[in-house]
């Protein structure tokens, strides 16, 4: 693959020395192509909504290419927090459930299961801690027992970078009948992934990160197996439901709207798109349908070998040169984030951002991300900066 062309898809990245893919992510030539004929052809003859339609369709399937789970098994829903609240409310809590969180999970994985502690559903919420720059295996089979309903672990920590094993994790869960539940914004785009070879039941994923697309989608998966049992308690709006416009799209009839649609008697369609409860923002889904078709033209085993390679190297030389890493040092362990401690994050960050180097300052840390459209250069370009701020940051 030439990723050199590739870098000319991607204006941002002969402005900038672009490493902040975790927070944004850069968006391509014909990502926004597609938004600008979008809203172009919305100025002149009105909103396509079918074309919207169709590309949440195309973005099922796509995702659910790139994660190996069937496309009826995937919701596109508003965000990442959306998804993640759709599950739990969906889920029958006996007063003496427990859940188990891992400690690098992102804020909203710990927040919706505090949020049903003080609605009285869930007595306790329990955390896997790290030991020397590890969650140990010992530590969830501690954790996890017979009352535990759900395990909810980020497949990458937002702040670290920290991978998790959760083919393992999932086998602790499952021996105790709890269902596990990832977050694999962090994952999806960098690295090749099998959610069903790893046992995850759900996962929520965002579409602004490493899919390279607008803001305001993300996807939300179920095993199909455990929808009408685990899931039983789902709540629905007008396009999740049995003969929604949507499904009819979806058989190919084209009057949408000739028949009544369905109101009390609405029953959940029989696929997690139950979970796509109202509207979609038109650009961000047209957004994303493109930035998806882009992947699928990518090989992300070759992109992945790209990122680990750059990111080993980033992990070398900043050792090397003194730095204190926050990401763990164990190859497999990491992702596409490489994290180091700081005195100042955001002075450092904006000493860099006026290099036109972009990172991000986190509590502590710098959080440098590397994407396959990042190279050699990238990095040298930021470690002699850091090497000049060397003391500000130590
Ligand atoms: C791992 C992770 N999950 C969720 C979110 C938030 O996602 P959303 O804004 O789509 O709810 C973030 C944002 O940084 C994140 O890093």
């Amino acid at each position: 693959m030439d990723y050199d062309s590739i870098r000319n898809d991607f204006p941002l990245l002969s402005k900038y020395t672009y490493l902040d893919t975790a927070s944004s992510g850069a968006i391509s030539k014909p990502v926004h192509k597609a938004i600008v004929e979008f809203i172009d052809s919305w100025l002149e003859d009105g909103e396509d909504w079918d074309r919207v339609i169709r590309d949440v369709l195309e973005s099922r399937k796509l995702f659910s290419k790139m994660v190996n789970v069937y496309d009826d098994e995937v919701a596109v829903v508003p965000n990442t927090s959306t998804g993640l609240i759709a599950i739990v409310t969906s889920i029958e809590w006996r007063s003496n459930s427990n859940v188990v969180l891992a400690e690098h999970n992102f804020p909203t994985n710990f927040n919706v299961f505090s949020s049903l502690i003080r609605n009285g559903l869930l007595k306790e919420v329990r955390i896997a801690r790290f030991h020397r720059g590890e969650i140990a295996l010992e530590e969830y089979e501690k954790l996890i027992d017979d009352n535990t309903v759900l395990v909810s672990v980020d497949m990458v920590g937002w702040l670290s970078g920290y991978r998790e094993d959760l083919r393992e994790v999932s086998r602790i869960a499952h021996e105790k009948g709890a269902i596990l539940v990832s977050d694999i914004f962090h994952a999806v785009g960098v690295l090749p992934l099998n959610l069903k070879e790893l046992g995850v039941d759900a996962a929520v994923c965002g579409s602004y990160k490493w899919l390279l697309a607008p803001s305001g989608a993300a996807f939300l998966y179920i095993d199909k197996k455990l929808l009408d049992t685990f899931f039983k308690k789902c709540y629905i709006g007008w396009i999740g439901v049995e003969d929604s416009v949507v499904e009819r799209m979806f058989k190919g009839e084209y009057k949408l709207f000739e028949r009544p649609l369905p109101l009390l008697n609405a029953k959940p369609s029989s696929s997690v798109s139950r979970y796509e409860w109202g509207s979609w923002a038109g650009p961000t889904i047209v957004g994303l349908a493109e930035s998806l078709r882009y992947f699928s033209r990518i090989d992300i085993e070759l992109s992945w070998r790209r990122i680990r390679n750059l990111t080993s190297r980033l992990v070398d030389e900043l050792i090397d040169k003194g730095f204190k890493l926050y990401s763990p040092i164990r190859e497999d362990k990491r992702s596409g984030i490489v994290s180091i401690y700081v005195k100042n994050p955001y002075k450092v960050a904006e000493e860099l951002s006026k290099k036109k180097i972009i990172v991000s300052a986190r509590p502590s840390v710098i959080r440098i991300s590397v994407d396959f459209y990042n190279n050699e250069d990238d990095l040298e370009r930021i470690l002699f900066e850091l090497d000049k701020m060397k003391n500000e940051i130590l």
